[in-house]
């Protein structure tokens, strides 16, 4: 019938907000895309735990993700689930297939993005991710799109909702840190695993996803320095206070240059995550919540500011929203999105040189 067929792979907090937009706005979607998105399957680990899916949608529901990212009928897969294996795998295959890929997988882009891509530019297929830094904030499409023709110096800011959300608390009624985390957990803030967001693994992934679009460079989550925040106490929080300062988990990512004797240039890359003291005169001190903030500083564009939802699920389906009417209109028009195989590769700066 000539709609873009879409298999959603996860359906947890944000799985189930994606599942809910689609059909909902299903009469706008068609509207804006030209033609009908229609789901035609959700993989679940555990159908028994997705008591509203499985009631409402009972006729989509498999637990078979290989099969469902391999049916001739599948035009997009939307992935939710998180975590590199077996993730990777489906994905790889999906884009091989010609197959556009929507992700929300921070961890999986951060480890492995250069490969998604490759797929993804070998076949002609689609990868769009918005989703996977500060949830609802577009920033990755300016970064890829908008400022594609300026030179990006430094993208810095607080793009994880858990700690942000466990250190707001923290600061504000003086909330432990196991209450705060608890409630962020409830809210649908924190990764499966929460010591992803609160040992700094989660925002090492985004900062990892936004130097190498920032810089064109490949930047893996490993090249990231790291410190969380699970060590601060109440008491640094108060300490903090009586300094005009506020504790926040800051992601800071820098391409820098040196010029060398020879008066040439060479550019290198810092990517860093640390709890930092942030003179509360500072926006970034007044982000509070979930909510996430990032600074972008270009050559010719200047500074700009991103703020918003980082972290929930409808946020964060808003953002797999924007992305799959993205990738079903170039599948309709016969469109493409940005081609990020040929990064080059800049250094890695170790922290201590910066
Ligand atoms: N656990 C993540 C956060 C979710 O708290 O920011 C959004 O990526």
């Amino acid at each position: 019938n000539g709609a873009v067929r879409v298999a959603l792979l996860g359906c947890g907090t944000v799985g189930t907000e994606v599942v809910r937009l689609i059909t909902d706005q299903a009469a706008d979607l068609t509207a804006r895309v030209g033609t009908p998105v229609e789901l035609v399957g959700v993989a679940v680990r555990r159908p028994h735990r997705h008591p509203w899916l499985t009631e409402n949608f009972p006729h989509l529901v498999t637990t078979d993700a290989g099969a469902l990212v391999a049916r001739d009928d599948v035009d997009v897969v939307v992935e939710v689930i998180g975590g590199i294996e077996p993730v990777r795998g489906w994905l790889l295959e999906a884009l091989k297939a010609g197959k556009s890929v929507v992700t929300a997988n921070k961890a999986l882009l951060a480890e492995d993005g250069p490969a998604l891509a490759e797929a993804a530019d070998a076949s002609g297929a689609d990868l769009y991710y918005e989703a996977a830094v500060a949830g609802a904030i577009p920033l990755l499409r300016p970064l890829r799109e908008s400022l594609a023709g300026d030179r990006i110096t430094r993208v810095a800011g607080i793009v994880n909702g858990t700690s942000n959300f466990i250190l707001s608390a923290m600061a504000s009624d003086g909330t432990s840190y196991a209450d705060a985390l608890e409630e962020a957990t409830r809210l649908g803030y924190a990764e499966a695993d929460p010591s992803a967001d609160v040992d700094g693994y989660d925002a090492a992934s985004k900062a990892a996803i936004l130097a190498t679009l920032a810089f064109h460079t490949r930047i893996t989550a490993s090249d990231v320095h790291r410190e969380g925040m699970r060590g601060v106490s109440s008491a640094d929080v108060a300490a903090a206070r009586r300094l005009g300062c506020t504790i926040k988990l800051l992601a800071i990512c820098e391409r820098v240059t040196d010029e060398r004797p020879d008066g040439t240039a060479a550019a290198s890359v810092s990517a860093r995550v640390y709890p930092a003291m942030v003179p509360d005169a500072h926006p970034l001190a007044r982000v509070d919540g979930a909510f996430n903030a990032v600074f972008v500083e270009a050559e010719a564009a200047g500074q700009l500011m991103f703020y918003g939802q980082g972290a929930g699920g409808a946020p964060t389906a808003s953002a797999v929203l924007g992305d799959l009417v993205a990738v079903a209109r170039n599948r309709v028009g016969g469109g493409r999105g940005p081609r990020e195989s040929a990064y080059a590769s800049l250094p890695v700066r170790p922290i201590g040189d910066v």
